[in-house]
């Protein structure tokens, strides 16, 4: 078991930090040095088996030498290029991020949020464009998360995350995820568009019905709604699967990726089908720093690695082998409710607050992430292999078998952490 506590150096950076930063993040007593592969190491030297992989960023774990040596070579060349020029590796990825999607054509952003106020932009001129009557209406789900700027916040469906910044974008209507009969009340001649996660992932790890999904891309199609999946956490080969979506067998007029996609870099990207690819039109969107020479670089070498190195497969054999222990557990621990999710993206629901779990697990060298108070979000890396998961799930049998109420006395209750 690693020395939880760390010197003097580390105590003066944490505490510089909570001067400085502002204390938005319920951070974890700990100050990280480097990584390499599904591992981290603190200041003082102690290991941690990283099972959030920087919130789903790091899907090649840490310092992958393929993604080092890309990153040194593209560093040396060209970082940033306005996006008014074009340079080899934003088409390139744009043409491999549409042959793996069926989509048509891309815009790049930087974070996610970013992403999801694109595709907002985008169906609101898209409506304009094709309609007379007012269509301004977004149609999401309940307990959906899509991030913090103002339109993104606006249509994530939980209010602890929006209602102290209101009023935010108005004309947005939120469903219950799977509920048809509330799907299709909400959606109207004023919907511009049915946004949704089609695994949900900071809301607790839920999926989405096929028959739900399909009903959304039924009523898009009625009234002349777009279908926007957002895959930020999803997507990229998470699942799986390249995308979540794929096999509900709906294809939609957006989709939305971001997290892996750089390699760390900041890159997030709007994809679109034929209809919309002018909807845009030049100079009414834009990101000084979406789509730079370096990340896209970055991006073409992670899809590379994925498939070189089968690591869908990967994830899927994981996946379904900790699932499987998830499952147990959830049966098994006095505090367990459900285990459930998809490839990489597992989460484990428990009766009591997650982070003094969280907390108990990352002195063991274990690291959790904890969504909606009582998730246990697993989103390790794609490289995380059974060996990897049987510690944790030996860990996580000690830490669960604690009865209800008596699990590490004296932390703090839980703090919700996010996305
Ligand atoms: C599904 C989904 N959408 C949007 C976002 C927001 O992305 P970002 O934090 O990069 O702005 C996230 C982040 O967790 C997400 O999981």
């Amino acid at each position: 078991m690693p020395d939880f506590r760390q010197d003097a150096d580390a105590q003066a950076i944490l505490e510089s930090d909570a001067e400085r930063l502002l204390p938005v993040y319920a951070r974890y007593p700990v100050v990280m040095d480097h990584g390499n592969g599904v591992y981290l190491y603190d200041t003082t030297g102690n290991r941690y088996l990283d099972l959030m992989a920087g919130l789903g960023v790091n899907a090649l774990g840490h310092a992958h030498p393929r993604m080092v040596a890309a990153m040194a070579e593209q560093a040396a060349k060209l970082i940033h290029l306005s996006p008014q020029y074009a340079s080899r590796y934003p088409g390139e990825l744009a043409e491999r991020l549409c042959d793996l999607s069926g989509m048509k054509g891309v815009f790049y952003s930087t974070g996610g949020s970013e992403a999801v106020e694109g595709a907002l932009k985008l169906a609101r001129t898209h409506a304009r464009q094709n309609y007379t009557h007012p269509k301004h209406e977004i149609v999401a789900l309940k307990k959906s998360y899509h991030g913090r700027t103002y339109g993104s916040l606006s249509v994530t469906g939980q209010d602890k995350y929006r209602l102290d910044f209101g009023p935010g974008l108005p004309h947005v209507k939120f469903v219950e995820r799977n509920d048809l009969e509330q799907l299709r009340s909400a959606v109207s001649g004023a919907t511009a568009a049915i946004l949704v996660e089609p695994l949900l992932g900071e809301g607790g790890v839920h999926n989405l019905d096929p028959a739900f999904i399909a009903e959304a891309r039924k009523l898009a199609d009625a009234y002349g709604a777009l279908l926007i999946f957002d895959e930020i956490q999803s997507g990229l080969g998470r699942t799986g699967d390249w995308f979540a979506f794929t096999r509900s067998g709906v294809q939609p007029d957006a989709l939305i990726l971001g997290k892996p996609l750089g390699g760390g870099i900041p890159l997030s990207a709007l994809l679109v089908n034929e209809m919309l690819f002018d909807a845009f039109g030049v100079a009414k969107h834009g990101s000084t720093l979406g789509g730079s020479p370096m990340a896209c670089r970055l991006g073409l070498e992670f899809l590379n690695i994925v498939e070189d190195d089968d690591l869908l497969s990967q994830v899927k054999d994981t996946g379904a082998y900790l699932l499987g222990h998830l499952h147990q557990l959830a049966k098994e621990s006095p505090l367990g409710i459900e285990a459930r999710g998809r490839g990489l993206l597992l989460g484990l629901e428990i009766a009591e607050p997650g982070r003094p779990i969280a907390e108990a697990a990352l002195e063991h060298g274990v690291m959790l992430n904890v969504v909606q108070g009582n998730v246990l979000r697993f989103l390790p890396s794609f490289l995380l292999q059974r060996k990897h998961v049987d510690v944790a799930v030996d860990l996580m049998h000690g830490l669960l078998k604690t009865r209800r109420g008596e699990v590490h006395e004296g932390l703090e209750a839980a703090v919700p952490v996010t996305a």
